[in-house]
């Protein structure tokens, strides 16, 4: 018999005001498209100075006009690698560049098809090779059912092992976090927001919508 093996996943809630306020805006529906867009590229960029407070900070000494003093500078901001999962994550990535500007990017593009399977078809994927002393941080806005992250976190680790995997999305529900979790369970899970279900398609409840076609339009 295979023993259960049960996994408490690693998530944090960002709490800050400004998160609640442009989160409330994406949820929005009257919320036009480039003022959801804006709102997915700010969460991003708050997300990512959150997640600096994670890094470590190396200590400087530094001269101002007026005397000598104690300064410091974050560890690591060179060693991120986002993974921007199309489309919905390009606002949301473009914002964490302001926190992290030194970040190399892979793109990949992962479609979720229909329920109860939810398979997941990539048709595009350009990931850099991943070093054990990177932080890979994978951008999804929504992570609804886990299938596409968990797609994307293997197709990731296929070019190495980083020292931490983080996952960021803008709202998230606990089905997918444990869903992705039980495949990898030092994964750290960053979110703004655990919301309580998902409908029959997939969608998360009461979410946002679809982030895709609320930034960019909806396909015909
Ligand atoms: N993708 C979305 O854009 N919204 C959801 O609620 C789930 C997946």
């Amino acid at each position: 018999m295979h023993p259960v093996v049960r996994v408490k996943p690693r998530v944090t809630v960002v709490s800050h005001p400004m998160v609640l306020e442009q989160l409330t805006l994406a949820r929005d529906k009257r919320t036009s498209q480039v003022a959801f867009r804006k709102a997915i590229y700010r969460l991003g960029r708050l997300m990512a100075y959150e997640f600096l407070r994670t890094l470590e900070t190396e200590e400087s000494e530094v001269e101002t006009p007026l005397g000598l003093t104690r300064g410091g500078k974050v560890k690591g901001n060179d060693k991120i690698v986002i993974i921007l999962v199309l489309r919905a994550a390009i606002p949301f990535v473009e914002g964490m560049y302001k926190n992290f500007p030194m970040a190399r990017t892979g793109v990949i593009s992962a479609w979720r098809g229909g329920a109860p399977d939810f398979p997941i078809e990539v048709t595009y994927a350009k990931i850099p090779q991943i070093k054990k002393d990177d932080v890979v941080v994978i951008a999804d806005p929504m992570l609804a059912t886990g299938h596409t992250l968990l797609e994307v976190a293997r197709r990731v680790g296929k070019q190495g092992k980083p020292k931490r995997l983080a996952f960021f999305s803008v709202i998230a529900t606990m089905t997918g976090i444990n869903y992705v979790a039980k495949a990898f369970p030092r994964a750290e899970f960053y979110t703004c927001a655990v919301d309580p279900g998902l409908d029959e398609h997939g969608y998360i409840v009461p979410g946002l919508g679809d982030a895709g076609d609320r930034s960019f339009g909806t396909p015909r």
